[in-house]
């Protein structure tokens, strides 16, 4: 694969590498779904199937050379994804199904060790559903109570006054997304979790739609915990990461019990296995996690930097394009610096369903709905907004083809209102 040229990208050639554009169904398909799953390039394809066709073999189990090779294949994957985020240690990388798992781990884990009676979980008000609910049933659990960071409507941006106002001394945890899946908005997370450990209180990040768009460095950031999914970063569906601090997994317990996540089993007590199979219980993903590492060495030959400044460029015309449509009205910051992938919009008096439907039929794919984060929908007033999010092969070009195709959907459905 040779991709870079200099510091650009050469999109054409990373299409290749996409056997869905090539498919005589998706013929002249424009893809701008990425923030719900990626395309998968053939590299990733590839190692999925050599893994199956190969050396198929259960991990950590068999004395017999395809099972040693399963295993050295898994556990070099793990390697791989520390490396991306710059863990200390593979250690502190658990696989999980995705960032929903992830999330319910750490509050299962986590939560259901550390958290008293009248302790607080502190979000914002733009999670995800995954970051909602599993602290909804955690307070729930513990007795303790769930506290909202509020965002501006206006603008999108967590309110800069909220954490000081809404940590107190009985916060345990914050957990909170780096980029918002629906208003696009980055977060400073570096600067929040700062704060929140002045005040000794532990983060979770939910980087599911950051990983796959910026470096990201767990160090650097100082994150407590770190989720994400792997099928947003060009990899299987089914398999994701659960990144904690190493202090903090030992002091966790397991959630999933079963075959590999034990030291030793007697008949009424069993002891746990070191990290990270402690909390692996059970066959893992095997292939998953393999096609997860095949998507990390993907994603570093392009290179994160790369791909993070062609898909600035990507936001920043889609911003400006958008905006200068007549009746369409956008979410969260217009400072491309501020905004990541995923750009969130509503055309007047369309419903986004109807707007997802008319650009289906011209091979255009966007989501529309409430994208799981139904308060933010209930802030912004709206029932669902329409949304388009960009991957390493989307194109100015595609953008262009999407404007104008929403443009002529304005003209269709204003004839019916
Ligand atoms: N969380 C994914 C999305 O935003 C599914 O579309």
């Amino acid at each position: 694969m040779e991709i870079v040229e200099k510091m650009t990208l050469n999109v054409d050639r990373i299409r290749k590498d996409f056997p869905i554009f090539d498919y005589p169904d998706n013929n002249n398909l424009t893809y701008l779904d990425n923030a719900a799953t990626t395309q998968r390039p053939t590299q990733v394809l590839e190692e999925i199937s050599r893994y199956y066709r190969e050396y198929n073999a259960n991990t950590h189990r068999g004395a017999y050379r395809n099972a040693e090779k399963a295993t050295l294949a898994y556990e070099d994957a793990r390697e791989k994804i520390a490396r991306l985020i710059n863990a200390r240690s593979s250690r502190e990388i658990i696989f999980v199904r995705g960032a929903t798992e992830a999330i319910n781990t750490a509050a299962r884990g986590w939560g259901d060790r550390f958290v008293r009676p009248d302790d607080e979980i502190l979000i914002t008000e733009m999670e995800h559903h995954s970051n909602i609910v599993p602290w909804q049933m955690l307070v729930k659990r513990r007795n303790a109570r769930l506290c909202y960071w509020a965002f501006d409507e206006r603008n999108g941006m967590l309110e800069p006054d909220g954490l000081r106002i809404m940590l107190s001394s009985s916060t345990r945890l914050l957990a909170l997304t780096h980029v918002s899946n629906a208003l696009g908005t980055i977060n400073p997370v570096k600067e929040i979790i700062h704060a929140a450990h002045a005040r000794k209180i532990t983060v979770l990040v939910d980087a599911a739609q950051s990983i796959p768009h910026m470096p990201v460095d767990v160090q650097d950031l100082d994150a407590d915990m770190l989720v994400f999914s792997g099928h947003k970063l060009y990899g299987p569906t089914g398999i994701g990461v659960f990144y904690a601090k190493e202090e903090i997994l030992n002091a966790m317990d397991p959630v999933q019990f079963g075959g590999d996540m034990i030291e030793h089993v007697d008949y009424f007590e069993s002891t746990w296995n070191d990290l990270p199979w402690k909390f692996e219980g059970g066959t893992p993903n095997i292939a998953g996690g393999i096609g997860l590492g095949a998507a990390v060495d993907y994603v570093n030959q392009i290179g994160m930097e790369i791909i993070s400044g062609h898909e600035k460029q990507l936001v920043q015309y889609a911003l400006e394009k958008l905006s200068g449509v007549e009746g369409v009205r956008v979410y969260g910051p217009m400072d491309p610096d501020q905004h990541g992938s995923a750009v969130s919009f509503t055309l007047d008096r369309v419903h986004p369903h109807d707007l997802a439907t008319w650009l289906d039929q011209h091979n255009i794919a966007i989501r529309s709905g409430h994208h799981c984060a139904q308060p933010v929908m209930r802030k912004l007033g709206v029932p669902a907004t329409a949304r388009i999010s960009f991957g390493v092969y989307n194109t100015i070009q595609e953008i262009d083809r999407f404007i104008i195709a929403l443009e002529q959907a304005k003209e269709y459905f204003s004839k019916w209102l």
